[in-house]
């Protein structure tokens, strides 16, 4: 142990309540970075890639280990496995003041075990399901040496040609801060320091989502009211369940790289918000600041920056190449250096890394978190929650909707389409692929071969692939299908259409595939259509024509056994819809919280000199927050505790929901409010609050929820957070054209 070490290490001694806590670990930060030069600090605020998992431009490993022994590196990203981590934290264990690495990942829905993708599991509106996958992508990260994921991300998207929406919560902001929340809150676990929690980072702090024309990297132009109403609310939460970094985003914000903006890092962030974390760039943001035309070179960028509140530099160098030249030069303080590096330091220490830098790179322990079940059973779990059952017609032939299908009917079924036997895909985007997926993963031929005990009842034919315009397959397939009784048929996406830098103009299923739909439906049995994707596709043929509509998103590693547990009853499914499915691209952008327009859409067919299209309805295909049940939800009157309320006084509001069906089922009953009047045009409703609740047969729950006084406020045009007197409407029900209705004044 040389000197520094024995310095920092003097101070663990401090009572152990939290504030003593933090005062112990200032202290020690302000003790090691008084030893720190300037260099060294300045590499503290260094993020490099590894070549593992990337995604942007990068340099190979080369000299970065010489540079970690001189201390100029502070954290990697895309370095994992408790071996790799472990070595390259014994060379930062060289270095002249010990300082250990930050290792950082994208795990975004499940490291070993692959959860569905954020947004399929934002279908689920199960919170406490969603912070338990969040929970066990940390255990497994964390015991393969990883301390910080770059996830959740919480961009409010209402557009899905932005291949991103695929990774977060959707369209809603209430929804989406819910999620924020609760996804933080199972990265995080029981604390930073613990050994089985990882650091969070809500991203792309701001407005990401709304990157013009939904093109990645693009720009956006947008009122700061609506900042605040619609994009802030889930980092804010996030930031409220203690969010451990930030990362801010590619695109300007009305002019201004979101890297080079002191407004949103330093004003609302450090300054409004007091976030104490790390804030940290994303991929090649600072020097992209010179593309923008915003920055001369890098060493302005890197300037520009700094000034601007962003940490630490990924994968730009700027910082590593700049910032010490800028402080000799008087154009940087040297306060705001200070500032960043004990931000990074800080969260080094609440990780236990200076006791122990290899405290997280565990080869046991990473062996024993590899193949929990445990954890396995929850992918199930949560993979058939995230499923919505968009459409279930009574076929009259059948005298019954034709899911859920009998498992013990002996009818011959036919499996058609590209993605029956497919492995990968079912991951989606941001997800590893392991030496082992072709066994672990369980496709979809798999999992209802698991649910029949064997294959004997089933055929199967794919048809044709993905992509590409080869239909050479149809004849074998049709040949198929007309020896079984039932076709299900598997189409959608690769896993490579959604995600980073995977923007679509056309949202149809790709290739040949509707094609093949129309070829299966052509030969009159009966047909589901499984859809398998990252986000809202345009498929109106199908949503006409096919009986049965099952939207299976990216499920990941028990996907088919979750798709068989739905498609056979064992599930019955109650996923709703967190975004609005539109009929065409050109409706895009399309949500259900709209304003309120002078001239109002009546109707799909009466729509002259309204606010509507001439060739296209208004109406979406399929709105925020559908998605049917095998049962039946019977919504009684809406009622209220009292008709007026105060400004500080909670409104008490129930419904009573029956289950009418015949089968034990799940709903998420959803609350919309609407300000009838108001000093800003407001929203024609907007989610306020939801419960999800189980029915059995016959039963019926009172279902009630408390309005705060919060949730009759908006963002004024000063930026206050007001109420205003006047009448409100609140609805209730099973998605957002809910109907029950009951009045409110706000005094
Ligand atoms: C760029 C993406 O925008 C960001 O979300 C991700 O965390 C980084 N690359 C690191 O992979």
């Amino acid at each position: 142990m040389n000197f520094f070490r024995l310095v920092i290490l003097s101070f663990t001694v401090f009572p152990c309540t939290l504030f003593a806590q933090h005062a112990s670990i200032d202290k020690k930060v302000d003790s090691l970075l008084s030893l720190m030069t300037l260099e060294e600090k300045v590499g503290q605020l260094n993020q490099l890639s590894s070549d593992f998992a990337v995604t942007g431009p990068i340099t190979k490993d080369g000299d970065k280990q010489d540079r970690v022994r001189q201390g100029k590196i502070g954290s990697y990203l895309n370095v994992t496995g408790a071996a790799r981590t472990r070595s390259l934290q014994e060379i930062a264990m060289q270095s002249r003041l010990r300082i250990p690495l930050l290792f950082a990942q994208d795990v975004i829905h499940g490291y070993r075990t692959i959860f569905p993708i954020p947004l399929a599991e934002a279908a689920s509106w199960d919170l406490s399901a969603m912070e338990q996958t969040a929970r066990i992508a940390a255990v497994e990260a964390a015991a393969s040496g990883i301390h910080w994921t770059f996830a959740p991300m919480v961009d409010i998207a209402r557009d899905p040609r932005w291949g991103r929406v695929m990774e977060g919560a959707g369209e809603d902001s209430y929804l989406g801060s819910s999620i924020a929340a609760a996804r933080v809150k199972g990265f995080q676990g029981k604390g930073i320091g613990n050994i089985d929690a990882v650091m969070a980072c809500a991203k792309h702090f701001a407005a990401y989502g709304a990157a013009e024309g939904g093109r990645d990297y693009n720009s956006v132009d947008m009122s700061v009211r609506k900042l605040y109403e619609v994009y802030l609310p889930p980092f804010k939460a996030a930031k409220e369940a203690g969010v451990a970094s930030f990362m801010n985003s590619f695109n300007d914000l009305n002019g201004i790289p979101a890297t080079g903006s002191s407004f949103l890092q330093r004003k609302l962030l450090k300054g409004d918000w007091n976030f104490n974390g790390i804030v940290v760039s994303d991929w090649g943001s600072v020097g992209e600041m010179v593309n923008h035309g915003f920055a001369t070179d890098l060493k302005d960028a890197a300037l520009k920056a700094m000034a601007a509140g962003s940490d630490m530099d990924m994968e730009s160098r700027a910082y590593v190449a700049h910032l010490a030249d800028l402080v000799k030069e008087k154009k940087i303080d040297i306060l705001l250096i200070n500032d960043a590096v004990k931000r990074v330091l800080y969260k080094k220490f609440e990780l236990g890394l200076f006791e122990d830098p290899y405290r997280f790179s565990d080869e046991k322990r990473e062996q024993a978190v590899w193949n929990n079940p445990a954890h396995v059973q929850v992918a199930r779990e949560m993979a058939r929650k995230s499923i919505v059952l968009l459409k279930n017609e009574k076929l009259p032939a059948l005298n019954q909707a034709v899911l859920p299908l009998s498992s013990s009917a002996n009818k011959k079924i036919a499996l058609i389409g590209p993605l029956v036997k497919a492995i990968g895909e079912n991951n989606g985007f941001w997800s590893y692929a392991w030496p082992d997926d072709s066994s672990r993963v369980v496709s979809l031929w798999q999992g209802v071969i698991n649910k029949l005990g064997n294959a004997s009842s089933l055929i199967y034919a794919k048809g044709c692939e993905i992509t590409g315009a080869d239909t050479s397959g149809f004849a074998a397939a049709r040949k198929t299908a007309a020896l079984a009784d039932i076709l299900i048929v598997s189409v959608g996406e690769l896993a490579t259409m959604s995600g980073e830098a995977k923007s679509r103009s056309q949202l149809q299923l790709p290739g040949v595939q509707e094609q093949l739909v129309k070829e299966m439906v052509a030969t009159g049995k009966p047909v589901v259509v499984l859809i398998s994707a990252g986000r809202p596709l345009v498929f109106n043929w199908i949503a006409d024509h096919v009986p049965a509509i099952v939207y299976t998103w990216w499920l990941g590693t028990q996907a088919g056994n979750a798709i068989a547990d739905v498609l056979f009853g064992d599930y019955n499914p109650s996923g709703k819809l967190p975004i609005t499915f539109p009929r065409s691209e050109g409706q895009i952008p399309i949500y259900y919280n709209y304003l309120s327009t002078g001239r109002p859409f009546k109707s799909d067919t009466d729509n002259t000199y309204v606010t509507a299209y001439k060739d296209l309805p208004n109406s979406p295909r399929y709105v925020f927050g559908h998605g049917l049940s095998y049962t039946t939800f019977q919504y009684g009157a809406l009622q209220v505790n009292t008709s007026t309320i105060s400004k500080d006084q909670p409104l008490q509001v129930s419904i009573t929901v029956t289950n009418t069906g015949n089968t034990a089922g799940d709903e998420v009953v959803q609350l919309y409010l609407q300000d009838v009047v108001s000093s800003i045009v407001r929203p024609v409703r907007e989610l306020k609050a939801f419960e999800k609740i189980s029915l059995k047969p016959g039963q019926s729950k009172v279902v009630h929820f408390t309005l705060e006084p919060s949730a009759f406020s908006y963002y004024n045009d000063s930026l206050a957070l007001i109420a205003e007197p006047g009448l409100f409407h609140i609805y209730i029900g099973g998605d957002s054209q809910a109907t029950q209705k009951a009045s409110v004044t706000l005094l």
